[in-house]
């Protein structure tokens, strides 16, 4: 199977988002060449294109940006030695990325958000809410009660974390979680009123900004009320929907060719 023909079947497989601009494309590579085998990954970080050459595998399907930007332009870039360095790993092997950023954000539920769903174990806390629903962050759960330390663990080791900043009373009993999505822009003050409602206990941010939201539950915490946010971070928050993402795109090959997910793993260490 060509690498062309696998992206085709995965773009075919996602709902159409139409003509407009999208950073969903090819990065590098040959879409020509012969599928020798697949990563999914949330970002192709130089470890990961590492293991793809080890795993003899020529196709990444990542969820971000690989040259730090949203478009991926490089020519901002062409005399840096980070860029040329990473470039020409990928160069040398031949190896293509394709970004499936806009296409899978376009599934309802959210891919993304339904495939950490999925991987946390907690597709069926899923609770579904009109005000959520149609919005990036689409995903409310009712978990069993819980304290703030333990879902903070609990998420720390399904997402593999070498650690969670999180805001609020570690002590405090909580049952209802919204994955907020990025708490910057317009969604600063979204992010709070979603975290005022009775409904929600705990909100998991992508990006965020500490003077909203943030501040917001540090202030209900120190008034006694169970309000916590935990802030893994945009690309962990997401890691695991490429984890999933594995496994239908795996189904999509039907078995012609191997499919591997590969952690970009954390961003952050703690000292
Ligand atoms: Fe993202
Ligand atoms: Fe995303």
């Amino acid at each position: 199977m060509k690498i062309q023909e696998v992206v085709d079947r995965i773009l075919s497989y996602h709902p159409s988002i139409g003509d407009r601009l999208t950073c969903d494309s090819f990065k590098c590579g040959h879409p020509e060449d012969e599928c020798t085998g697949i990563v999914t990954t949330c970002c192709c970080s130089v470890q990961v294109i590492r293991e793809a050459i080890k795993l003899g595998a020529n196709l990444i399907i990542v969820h971000e940006p690989v040259f730090y930007m949203h478009m991926d332009p490089t020519d901002w870039l062409e005399n840096d030695p980070v860029y040329t360095e990473k470039r020409a790993l990928l160069d040398d092997h031949r190896i293509a990325v394709f970004r499936d950023h806009d296409h899978i954000h376009s599934h309802r539920p959210d891919g993304i958000r339904y495939g950490v769903m999925k991987e946390l174990g907690w597709e069926q806390y899923m609770v579904f809410d009109p005000q959520l629903v149609g919005t990036k962050s689409d995903i409310h759960v009712k978990l069993p009660k819980t304290t703030v330390r333990e879902l903070a663990l609990e998420i720390k080791e399904k997402m593999g974390l070498n650690g969670v900043r999180v805001i609020g009373n570690l002590d405090a009993e909580v049952e209802y979680v919204a994955f907020a999505g990025h708490i910057t822009g317009d969604r600063e003050q979204k992010a709070t009123q979603l975290l005022m409602r009775d409904d929600v206990d705990v909100l998991i941010p992508a990006e965020v900004i500490d003077w909203t939201a943030l501040n917001y539950a540090r202030d209900a915490a120190m008034l006694g009320k169970n309000k916590a946010i935990l802030n893994v971070g945009h690309i962990n928050s997401e890691e695991l929907g490429m984890k999933y993402a594995a496994k239908w795109i795996a189904e999509l090959v039907e078995g012609q060719v191997p499919v591997t997910f590969v952690k970009s793993a954390d961003l952050y260490s703690f000292v």
